[in-house]
C-alpha cells in the first residue's frame, strides 16, 4: 500500500523515480510525487497517476541526482494536490515520503500547533516532517539522524520513510516499522523501494530492512542500525526476479497476462517438489518441522482476500486427504478475537505479498502464543516469509494486476502439495492412491493450458452479453465453493458490478430472493459428488428465470442442457478441480471490466498490498 523510491548516484533522480513510481502504481495511485535536491528542494506532487507527476517534472525541467518519491493510497486525508507525498516541514528543508498510518497524529499535530507550527495537508505524514525540523532546529547537539530517531520514539503507528535534508544533500534517511524498504546497492549509487520492482533493471544486491531499523545512505555506502541507534550488519541478498516478469510482454494488462502465465507458474510451484513417477512430495522448506505438523493438535489456516479463499481450499484438501482438523479465519478477526491457540497447534498463514499487515499480525499473535508458525508466499525476501519458522514459496512470478489470479492457483497447489504430503506421512492415503494424486497433479498445468485455449474466446463472447448485468450470483458446493467466493470477489474488485458468492444450497435460506430474469447465476458444477445436489439447485434458479452460466466437466450433459452458457473443463479429481474451475471466472471477470472501461490492473480504492490494518 502506497510505493516508495528512492535514488542517489549519477543518474536523473526524477527519470529514475518516475520510472520506479510507474513500477510500484499498483500499489496505490490516487497520487504521486516526488522530491528532488538540486542545490534547493524541489517539490512536484499532484492528485491522479504517475504520467501526470512524469509531465509535471518534464514541464518544470526539474533536474538533480538525489531525489525520493511515493506514490499514495490514501489513508488520512482525501487524494489530492495538497495531501499527496512528499510533505515538507516549515521551513522546507525537510521532505518526507511515508507509507503506513501514524495512530497519534492528532496529538502530535496538535503539540506542534501550539509550539506555532502550521500545517498544509490532513495527513499524518505531515507532522514527522514537522517533528524531524521541531526537534534537530531546538538544540545544535541534535544531529538530524538524532532528530530522526527521537521522533521515531514519539511517533505511535507503522511506518516505511524516506526522508531528504537539503543541509545534508548527498544522504537519503530511511526507517521501517511495519511498512517494507530496502535497500538497493548499485556501483557508486544507491536505491530506496518498497518493494523490488522498481530496483531489479539496476541491481540485484538487496539489503532488507527489519522493523524498528534506520539506515542512512549515499551514493557509495550506506549504515543500517536499529532506532536505539545500534549498529548492524546486515546480510546482502541477491534478487531472484528479472526485469521481463515485471513487464506486459505484450498484453494489454498485467492481470490478462497473469491469468494467461499460470501454466508456467504451477509448473515452476510444482518443479522439484514432487515426483509423479515414485509418487513423492517433498517440500523443502518445511522439512525440518513436518513431524511438528503431523503431531499438531489442529491447525489453523489465517489470510485475508483471495488468500483466505486459498486457505479455505486447503481445508477441505487437508480435511479429506489427511484427515487433519483444520479451521480457516480471517486473519484481522484471528488477531483481536483473543485466539485459542498454543504449543502443539500449528498456524499457517498464506499472503501473496508477504506484507498484509493483519496476516503479519495474526503470526506474531500465534508465535507469541507458542504455535508453530508456516507461511506460505510468493514475494521471496517479504516481511511475512522472513517472520515465519519455515514455509513453502508459491514461486509464481511477480503478480503486478492488483486483482490476484496466478497467485491463488499456486497457493492451492501448495496447499494440495502440503495435504498430500502429510496424508502420507500419517498414513491415511496409500501409497497407489497417493501416486494417482501426483501423476494427476502434474498434469494440471496442462489442463490449464488447455482451458486458456479452449474457453478464451467463449468467456469473451460470455462477458458481451452480460457487461451491464448490475448484479451477480456465483454459487458451488464443496472444493468449490470457495471457487464461488473467489469468482465473485474477482468481478466486484475489478468490474464494480456487485457479486455474491454462496455455497449453492445456502441458495434458498435468503439470496434465492433476488432471484428473476435480470440475475446471472454462476454455477461451477465440476465436482461429481455433489453433482445431482448442483443440478437440483440450477432447476431452483432456472423455475425462477435466473440466467445460469455452468462451468462443467466435458462429460456432464445434464448441467450443460440445464445452461443458457456453459463452459466446459478437462475432467479431474475432485479435490484438484479449484484449480481448473477458477480459471474461467478469471477470464469472465476481466472481459467484462474491460469492456466497462474499467482500469483492470489498477481498480478503483484498491491497492496490491495492504499494509496497514
Ligand atoms: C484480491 C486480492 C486481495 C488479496 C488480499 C491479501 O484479488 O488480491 O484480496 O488477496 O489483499 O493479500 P496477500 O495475499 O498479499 O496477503
Amino acid at each position: 500500500m502506497c510505493g516508495i523510491v528512492g535514488y542517489v548516484g549519477d543518474r536523473d533522480a526524477g527519470d529514475v523515480l518516475v520510472k520506479g513510481l510507474k513500477r510500484l502504481e499498483y500499489r496505490g495511485y490516487d497520487s504521486a510525487g516526488v522530491a528532488i535536491l538540486n542545490g534547493q528542494m524541489s517539490i512536484q506532487k499532484g492528485k491522479g497517476k504517475v504520467v501526470n507527476l512524469e509531465k509535471l517534472i518534464k514541464v518544470n525541467g526539474v533536474k538533480g541526482n538525489i531525489g525520493i518519491g511515493h506514490t499514495r493510497w490514501a489513508t488520512h486525508g482525501e487524494p489530492n494536490d495538497v495531501n499527496s507525498h512528499p510533505h515538507l516541514s516549515e521551513s522546507g528543508k525537510v521532505a518526507v515520503v511515508h507509507n503506513g498510518i501514524i495512530e497519534n497524529y492528532g496529538s502530535l499535530k496538535k503539540k506542534l500547533s501550539d509550539n506555532g507550527r502550521t500545517f498544509k495537508s490532513q495527513t499524518d505524514t505531515e507532522i514527522i516532517a514537522q517533528l524531524i525540523e521541531e526537534i534537530y532546529s531546538k538544540s545544535k547537539d541534535i544531529s538530524f539522524e538524532q532528530a530522526i530517531r527521537l521522533t521515531l520514539k514519539q511517533i505511535v503507528g507503522t511506518y516505511g520513510l524516506a526522508i531528504v535534508n537539503i543541509e545534508e544533500p548527498g544522504k537519503i534517511y530511511i526507517a521501517r516499522k511495519g511498512s517494507p524498504l530496502l535497500l538497493g546497492i548499485g556501483d557508486n549509487e544507491m536505491f530506496i523501494a518498497s518493494d523490488a520492482s522498481p530496483i531489479v533493471e539496476y541491481t540485484n544486491k538487496v539489503v532488507y530492512l527489519d522493523d524498528g531499523e534506520m539506515a542512512v545512505v549515499d551514493r557509495s555506502s550506506y549504515e543500517v542500525k536499529t532506532i536505539e541507534d545500534v549498529s548492524l550488519t546486515k546480510e546482502v541478498h541477491e534478487l531472484a526476479i528479472s526485469l521481463d516478469e515485471i513487464e506486459k510482454a505484450g498484453y494489454p494488462h498485467f492481470m490478462l497476462k497473469e491469468i494467461f502465465e499460470q501454466p508456467k507458474a504451477l509448473a515452476d510451484c510444482l518443479r522439484g517438489r514432487i515426483n509423479p513417477k515414485k509418487g513423492t512430495v517433498q517440500l523443502g522448506g518445511v522439512a525440518d518441522v513436518m513431524d511438528q505438523i503431523v503431531k499438531a493438535n489442529r491447525i489453523v489456516i489465517a489470510a485475508c482476500g483471495t488468500s483466505w479463499h486459498s486457505a479455505l481450499v486447503g481445508e477441505y484438501l487437508f480435511e479429506y486427504l489427511a484427515k487433519a482438523p483444520v479451521e480457516v479465519e480471517y486473519a484481522s478477526e484471528f488477531r483481536y478475537r483473543d485466539p485459542l491457540i498454543g504449543e502443539g497447534d500449528v498456524l499457517l498463514v498464506i499472503s501473496q505479498s508477504g506484507e498484509t499487515a493483519d496476516t503479519l499480525a495474526a503470526l506474531r499473535e500465534a508465535r507469541e502464543r507458542g504455535a508453530l508458525v508456516l507461511g506460505i508466499c510468493n514475494v521471496v525476501g517479504s516481511t511475512i516469509s522472513r517472520e515465519t519458522d519455515a514455509g513453502v514459496f508459491t514461486h509464481a512470478g511477480p503478480e503486478i494486476g492488483v486483482a490476484s489470479t496466478k497467485a491463488f492457483t499456486a497457493q492451492v497447489v501448495v496447499l494440495t502439495m502440503m495435504a498430500l504430503e502429510l496424508a502420507m506421512r500419517k498414513g491415511t492415503i496409500t501409497k497407489e492412491k497417493a501416486k494417482k494424486y501426483i501423476k494427476e497433479l502434474d498434469q494440471i498445468p496442462g489442463k490449464v493450458e488447455q482451458i486458456l485455449k479452449e474457453c478464451d474466446e467463449t468467456t469473451r463472447e460470455m462477458a458481451r452479453l452480460f457487461t451491464y448485468a448490475p448484479n451477480f450470483l456465483y454459487l458451488g458446493r464443496s472444493y468449490n465453493f470457495p471457487v464461488a467466493l473467489e469468482g465473485a470477489l474477482k468481478l466486484k474488485e475489478i468490474s464494480y458490478i456487485h457479486a455474491e458468492g454462496y455455497p449453492a444450497a445456502e441458495m434458498k435460506h435468503g439470496p434465492i430472493a433476488l432471484i428473476d430474469e435480470m440475475m446471472p447465476v454462476v454455477v461451477i458444477a465440476a465436482t461429481d459428488h455433489t453433482n445431482d445436489k448442483m443440478i437440483s439447485n440450477i432447476e431452483e434458479v432456472k423455475a425462477r428465470k435466473g440466467r445460469i452460466i455452468s462451468i462443467m466437466n466435458k462429460e456432464n450433459s445434464d448441467v450443460e442442457e440445464l445452461s443458457e452458457f456453459s463452459i466446459s473443463i478437462p475432467s479431474t479429481y475432485d479435490c484438484f478441480s479449484p484449480l481448473l474451475t477458477v480459471i474461467p471466472l478469471q477470464l469472465l471477470s476481466y472481459y467484462i471490466a474491460v469492456n466497462r472501461g474499467c482500469n483492470v490492473d489498477q481498480p478503483r480504492n484498491l491497492a496490491k498490498s495492504v499494509t496497514v490494518e
